[in-house]
């Protein structure tokens, strides 16, 4: 029986992984005054396995308290440490582009392996790098969603044309679109800044009648799906839909993601979002049981 500890914005994906295997840990995690977190554990780990349950999105503010938690666990005697992580933030920045740059994909590894015995997560974005364990010194599950997406896309979009807006995307879209029995096409793209993004789209005029279905690993400030969407529009598409694995949308992306027509915005709730729409919580168990 493994004890779990959710961080709080995921206790709605946690009360779905409690069974007979799982049982939930208590814990505390307030700030003090100044700031400073303050963590406390309520629940007896000593010689049992236990699970942290914290997607790692905004990870500046819950790498502390998450390194605290961890080690405390092990201080108080629980005997392994995984840690469920359904969005692993800072895979992007895998390579020095500028000179002088810090790589912080492996910086990130880096800080977080030693606190942890095994990392679970889903569709990290894994681009220049072939799998996390070239980062990680802990084990490491990666899952993916994409039979989720094909199932969602199979109840609720007939008729799709897959598009990836990157190569990187091709990963998903390829597996999505084979499941689904569906054409995709891969768009290429050139990001200039963390706002903007240059896209090719080729002629998809063969395509007409069909539905667009823009699939992709993140949607962050919305900048790729934004600019995909403009562009089919302008090539006489009007159905257009967006499905992603991770509802990251930073600052207003999913208000402007909304007004730039979009017709269905959909994501799996590894973080949780008003677009959420497909469940990982059996993808999960699976693998946790
Ligand atoms: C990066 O290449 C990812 O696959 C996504 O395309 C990217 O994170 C989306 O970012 P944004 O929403 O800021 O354009």
């Amino acid at each position: 029986m493994s004890v779990l500890f959710s961080f709080p914005e995921q206790k709605p994906l946690a009360e779905k992984l409690y069974g007979e295997t799982i049982k939930p840990g208590l814990w505390e995690w307030r700030h003090f005054p100044d700031k400073e977190s303050y963590v406390r554990l309520t629940s007896n780990v000593k010689n049992g396995p236990v699970i942290i349950l914290c997607s790692l999105n905004n990870p500046d503010e819950k790498f502390l308290p998450l390194a605290f938690l961890a080690e405390t666990l092990k201080e108080l005697g629980a005997s392994k440490i995984t840690l469920v992580a359904p969005y692993l933030g800072y895979m992007r920045q895998d390579k020095r582009f500028k000179d002088g740059e810090a790589v912080t994909s492996t910086l990130f590894a880096r800080q977080l392996s030693p606190f942890i015995d095994r990392i679970v997560t889903i569709d990290p974005h894994l681009h220049r790098r072939k799998n996390l364990e070239e980062i990680y010194s802990c084990a490491c599950t990666v899952l993916s969603a994409e039979t989720l997406m094909a199932t969602w896309i199979k109840s609720t979009l007939p008729n799709p044309l897959l598009v990836g807006p990157d190569m990187e995307s091709e990963q998903w879209v390829k597996t999505v679109a084979q499941e689904v029995k569906a054409p995709y096409i891969i768009l290429e793209k050139t990001r200039r800044d963390d706002h903007e993004v240059d896209i090719h789209l080729p002629d998809i005029s063969r395509y007409k009648g069909l539905k667009p279905l823009l699939l992709d690993d993140i949607i962050s400030t919305g900048t790729t799906m934004i600019k995909t969407i403009g562009l089919i529009r302008q090539s006489g598409f009007s159905d257009i839909s967006c499905l992603a694995t991770h509802a990251v949308f930073a600052e207003n992306a999913y208000e402007n993601l909304q007004r730039s027509g979009a017709k269905i915005i959909a994501t799996t709730n590894t973080i949780p979002h008003a677009s959420n729409a497909l469940e990982i919580s059996s993808l999960l168990k699976d693998c946790l049981a």
